[in-house]
């Protein structure tokens, strides 16, 4: 295999088009207890997390979303919440996870708000210059090719558009990085095994958290697309964060 073909699935080296198919497979497997897991693992903590990404975004009535990778929409039922109104397109590759977001929209009433559409952030199907915001919220780490998947943002944007990402990034402290590396590696793989009897996608969670770029490097990503204005704000010292970048 040459260097051109492959590409990074966690740990293991496949080649590129492999991998949609691989991580199709992951959230496949976890897409009914998605909402959940997500509350374990994290203690909640992803909540406050996307409630940041809400007050950094701070949606406005009548907005139009564009929530990529955006699973069982969580982003897209906070943004609509904080817009007070406006509509949502959630478009995600794995249509399992889209059927639970459908679920929580039924439930919700808010199926007039909201779009589930089955898509890759790399070849959106949308024209371009056609939603006010962009939102991929742990997501891109998962997209074989990050820069495509920025280089589609910006021009589905309209101009004046907003894009914000949320990612899993690196803790700048060391010492604080080992302790997290230990958490992560000893304790997520062994409670999807234990909860969800599904070791692997935990492992791939974790190993696809430390191969993602760091804040820096993500920031010269995102200006390479065309945002301006590109800046981040670190989460949880760095366990998390979010990159925000306007198509002017
Ligand atoms: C960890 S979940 C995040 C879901 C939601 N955005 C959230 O924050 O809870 C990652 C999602 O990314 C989707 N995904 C992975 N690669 C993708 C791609 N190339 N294009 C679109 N969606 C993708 C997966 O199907 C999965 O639903």
């Amino acid at each position: 295999m040459s260097d051109e073909q492959t590409t990074h699935f966690g740990y293991q080296t496949v080649r590129e088009e492999e991998k949609a198919g691989r991580v199709r497979g992951v959230f496949t497997s976890v897409a009914s207890r998605y909402d959940v897991m997500n509350d374990v693992m994290s203690v909640g903590i992803h909540r406050l997390w996307k409630d940041a990404m809400m007050d950094w975004l701070a949606p406005r009535p009548g907005q139009k979303l564009l929530d990529v990778a955006g699973g069982t929409g969580d982003v897209s039922f906070r943004f609509l919440g904080r817009a007070g109104h406006g509509h949502a397109t959630v478009c995600d590759l794995t249509e399992s996870m889209l059927v639970e977001g459908r679920k929580r929209a039924e439930a919700e009433r808010l199926e007039d708000s909201l779009d589930w559409v089955a898509g890759d952030a790399m070849a959106l199907p949308f024209p371009d210059n056609s939603f006010d915001v962009y939102t991929i919220s742990f997501g891109i780490r998962n997209v074989t090719r990050p820069q495509k998947a920025l280089d589609e943002a910006f021009r589905v944007l309209r101009p004046g558009g907003r894009l914000m990402v949320l990612e899993f990034s690196q803790i700048p402290n060391e010492m604080m990085q080992k302790v997290y590396d230990l958490y992560s590696f000893n304790v997520i793989p062994a409670m999807g095994q234990l909860i969800a009897n599904d070791r692997d996608s935990y492992q791939y969670l974790v190993e696809s958290i430390r191969r993602f770029p760091d804040q820096e490097t993500f920031l010269g990503m995102v200006e390479a697309a065309g945002f301006e204005q590109a800046k981040y704000r670190n989460l949880s010292m760095g366990i998390a964060c979010l990159h925000s970048g306007w198509k002017l």
